[in-house]
């Protein structure tokens, strides 16, 4: 199992902040964003991870999070010279792949909520089933997003992109998961009216061989995308809210590497002395001393 995450854009809801930075590389409280999806694989259990951006950006990322040894994982990244759709993701990222089975997030997507772990490794199974996973979310605006239509038994029958009469407030969220094969489906894409590669004709395309698993993240679940100022803050507000209530931290790599048993208490050390004089890096010490216990 491979992840991918897709961090490219330009970020123009962002400007003029994101002239000269990266979206994906703005905090959202106490760490950049793009810790954020690159938990979530993580807590998937998965290593073999690709970020793909723009030729810019994709320096400042590696700049930031090298090769990924320090998190006990394999980085490896590749541009994408023009955001030409999610699904081109696929495309980008073919070599990387090898037919695996793959899970793709996008760069600005935060995920938060009791029991999350289990179903992303509940996704991973379903892949060894040859059956895809998307997440659902509610939303009280689903026109803005892929919407998910159930039957009254709770059966998909189909997603439309960005409907004017959306037939369910169940939005279809930036974090899916395919089997192996996903590359042949994406190959089969065309173009769609706004000119892009759309991941909705993709997850279609599962649906039609009844192969498309929907979870509907209940509520008590947080799903936001961080890509204008207001859901920035939002996110932002968030996360220092639930972080300061319960002393904790929320899609902290270098935690979730070492309890994987991915990196070594000698290297949370490391990383906590690096940061010791601000609150990400004490609540590392923390950890990697066993004081933090939940
Ligand atoms: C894209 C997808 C849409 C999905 C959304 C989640 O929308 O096309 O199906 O609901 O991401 O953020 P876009 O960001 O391209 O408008």
């Amino acid at each position: 199992m491979k992840g991918i995450i897709l961090a490219g854009g330009f970020g123009t809801r962002l400007y003029p902040t994101t002239l000269v930075t990266s979206k994906q590389l703005l905090p959202i409280y106490d760490k950049p964003m793009l810790y954020y999806p690159l938990s979530i694989l993580m807590m998937s259990d998965i290593k073999d991870i690709l970020i793909i951006s723009t030729k810019d950006d994709l320096i400042r990322m590696e700049n930031l999070l090298g090769d990924g040894k320090r998190f006990g994982i394999n980085l490896q990244y590749k541009i994408q010279e023009y955001p030409y759709g999610i699904a081109q993701a696929f495309l980008i990222g073919e070599d990387f792949l090898q037919n695996d089975a793959c899970a793709l997030i996008l760069g600005d997507n935060l995920f938060h909520g009791a029991g999350l772990i289990k179903h992303l490794k509940e996704a991973v199974k379903r892949c060894e089933n040859n059956q895809a996973t998307i997440f659902a979310y509610y939303v009280k605006d689903p026109s803005r997003f892929g919407v998910v239509q159930f039957d009254e038994k709770n059966n998909v029958l189909n997603i439309e992109e960005k409907p004017l009469e959306p037939k369910s407030n169940y939005c279809v969220t930036g974090l899916y998961f395919y089997p192996k094969g996903v590359i042949k489906k994406a190959k089969k894409l065309k173009p769609s009216s706004r000119g892009e590669l759309e991941i909705t004709d993709l997850n279609n395309l599962y649906i039609e061989e009844h192969n498309l698993h929907v979870v509907s993240l209940s509520r008590g679940y947080v799903w936001m995308d961080a890509g204008t100022n207001e859901s920035l803050l939002e996110a932002s507000n968030y996360i220092k809210s639930i972080e300061e209530h319960q002393g904790i931290k929320v899609c902290c790599p270098e935690e979730i590497a070492y309890k994987n048993h991915w990196i070594s208490k000698e290297e949370l050390l490391k990383q906590g002395k690096l940061m010791q004089n601000n609150d990400y890096g004490k609540h590392l010490l923390n950890v990697a001393e066993g004081k933090i216990k939940y």
